[in-house]
């Protein structure tokens, strides 16, 4: 007996120890950074200073109250009170790791201008087991600047395609067709059918009737719900099934382009000029980066892009001045068309209002509200030290939202863009420097098009309250149901 009581004496005195220690090891491992910081700044750095702020719990950090919702037109609680106690840039302990947060105009230009120098680009683990090693989010140094020239080099010559326009507003024209007769949309679920159908089109050439596009869309939703879940690969969660639809995706972009690859061998004159068949062409890249690069199309230019349609949308709704002058724009378009006259670049750049509206749903909605960055060296900026290894989190949102940048900043006013210049400094929707999104002028051209049909054949009203809320990856909770109006008279689609 003794011996039991002495061995669960001594099994008891052993978890004691051991969860002592593991406490007193997570606390260590949480304030290292900051008595390293201190040791070191004592000798080499005396001026500089780590800015203020607070680490938080051990291990968490303040990464919940960091990631609680908010509506996505507001700073949120956490950046309201930090930023009111320490300052624009303060010290935090978020997503594992001692941080930097910075909402301030300055440090974040100096950030996205100085990657692969003083900063580089370092999304959490999880985002690397779904988005797959060779994603352009995840790659840094030469890879991504390899990738990246081919992106661009992609987004020039699909714009000069002459389908490339037609393709946009056709996709527009038979979304807003499948309305007739509907008195009630989720307008959300409408803006990612355009959206998935027009970078289906672009990127892969296919239709909403090919039988792929449908299988994709729906691996695409596992993918998209995985992206945001917690990183837990156990056969069932959402993250294990993002996982798996990656592959499932992979392997039907891989069938594509092998059948594309064939077809061109076959016969020559098949030959379309089309993104898959640049990719093709490409030979510094591996079969796993073509793959990955046509992944990071599809997931970049979806999502997004709906969301802004549906902030532009139901901002629109909410501003009946700026509502008419887009209709009068467009208005003015359409009278110098011939019937059935498909959109072009001379009636995209007379858009010059509806350039406002998106800029304003853009820094209204933040859509991005943040991205990673980790210090790849010790960095000084102004009196602060950005110590090396540290994360880096530029908050967009903070700066889009600043009074002291954007007069009566909390209102969607898209008049303040007649006057106001895109200054990269205070306008950063669409991030900078060398990851600045090459889908931009997609996500922008996309948004005007369908804005244009949909301000010229409905009126619509917010089927009771609706907000793109911050999560931080921002949603409408109900996917903004709109009741339709159409204006008959004057209906084109
Ligand atoms: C409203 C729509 C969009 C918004 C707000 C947006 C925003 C952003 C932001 C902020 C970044 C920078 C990320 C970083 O620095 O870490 C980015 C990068 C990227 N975006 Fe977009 N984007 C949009 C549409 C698109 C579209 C339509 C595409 C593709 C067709 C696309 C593809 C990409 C890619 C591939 C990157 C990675 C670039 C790199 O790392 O060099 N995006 N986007």
């Amino acid at each position: 007996m003794a011996m039991v009581i002495g061995g669960i004496f001594s099994v008891c005195y052993v978890f004691l120890v051991g969860f002592v220690g593991l406490v007193l090891s997570l606390i260590i491992y949480h304030f290292l950074p900051l008595l390293l910081i201190n040791l070191g700044s004592s000798s080499s750095s005396n001026s500089l200073v780590v800015p203020k702020g607070n680490f938080g719990w051990p291990l968490l950090g303040e990464t919940l109250a960091f990631l609680k919702p908010h509506t996505s037109n507001s700073l949120g609680s956490f950046l309201q009170h930090h930023c009111s106690r320490y300052g624009k840039v303060f010290k935090s302990h978020l997503f594992f790791s001692p941080a930097i947060v910075s909402c301030d105009q300055e440090l974040n230009y100096f950030i996205l201008q100085n990657e692969d120098k003083l900063f580089q680009c370092s999304y959490p683990n999880s985002i690397h087991g779904v988005l797959g090693k060779s994603s352009m989010l995840v790659v840094v140094g030469e890879t991504h600047k390899r990738l990246r020239s081919l992106a661009l080099t992609l987004v020039t010559s699909t714009k000069l395609s002459p389908d490339y326009l037609n393709d946009i507003e056709s996709t527009a024209i038979q979304i807003l067709a499948s309305w007739k007769g509907k008195h009630q949309v989720t307008f959300c679920e409408e803006a990612r059918k355009f959206t998935f159908n027009v970078i289906v089109k672009q990127v892969l050439g296919l239709t909403p009737e090919d039988p792929q596009t449908t299988k994709i869309l729906e691996d695409f939703l596992a993918f998209m719900k995985g992206l945001i879940s917690f990183p837990l690969y156990i056969p069932g969660t959402p993250y294990a099934r993002a996982v798996q639809a990656r592959t499932r995706i992979s392997t039907t972009v891989k069938a594509l382009v092998e059948e594309r690859r064939r077809s061109i061998g076959e016969n020559k004159s098949n030959k379309k000029g089309d993104f898959l068949e640049i990719l093709l062409s490409v030979n510094n890249l591996s079969e796993d980066e073509k793959v990955s690069f046509v992944l990071d199309a599809l997931l970049g230019g979806y999502e997004t892009t709906s969301l802004l349609m549906a902030i532009a949308v139901q901002c629109l709704g909410q501003s009946p001045l700026a509502l008419e002058q887009l209709k009068k724009e467009h208005h003015n378009i359409r009278s110098l068309k011939k019937k059935d006259e498909y959109l072009n670049w001379e009636d995209y750049k007379k858009m010059e209002f509806t350039q406002n509206v998106i800029n304003e749903a853009l820094r209204c909605g933040n859509i991005v509200k943040f991205v990673h960055r980790k210090a790849i060296k010790d960095v000084r900026f102004k009196e602060y030290l950005i110590p090396l290894g540290w994360k880096v989190l530029p908050v967009f949102s903070a700066v889009h939202l600043d009074q002291s940048l954007h007069d009566d900043a909390l209102q969607f006013h898209p008049w303040r863009w007649e006057t106001q210049g895109q200054t990269a400094k205070k306008f950063t929707p669409f991030g900078g420097g060398p990851r600045f999104c090459p889908g931009s002028e997609l996500a922008k051209v996309e948004t005007a098009f369908f804005l244009y049909h949909l301000v010229l054949n409905y009126r619509w009203k917010a089927e009771g309250p609706d907000q793109s809320m911050a999560y931080p990856y921002v949603e409408f909770p109900r996917g903004l149901p709109l009741k339709l109006d159409p204006i008959v008279s004057e209906s084109s689609a």
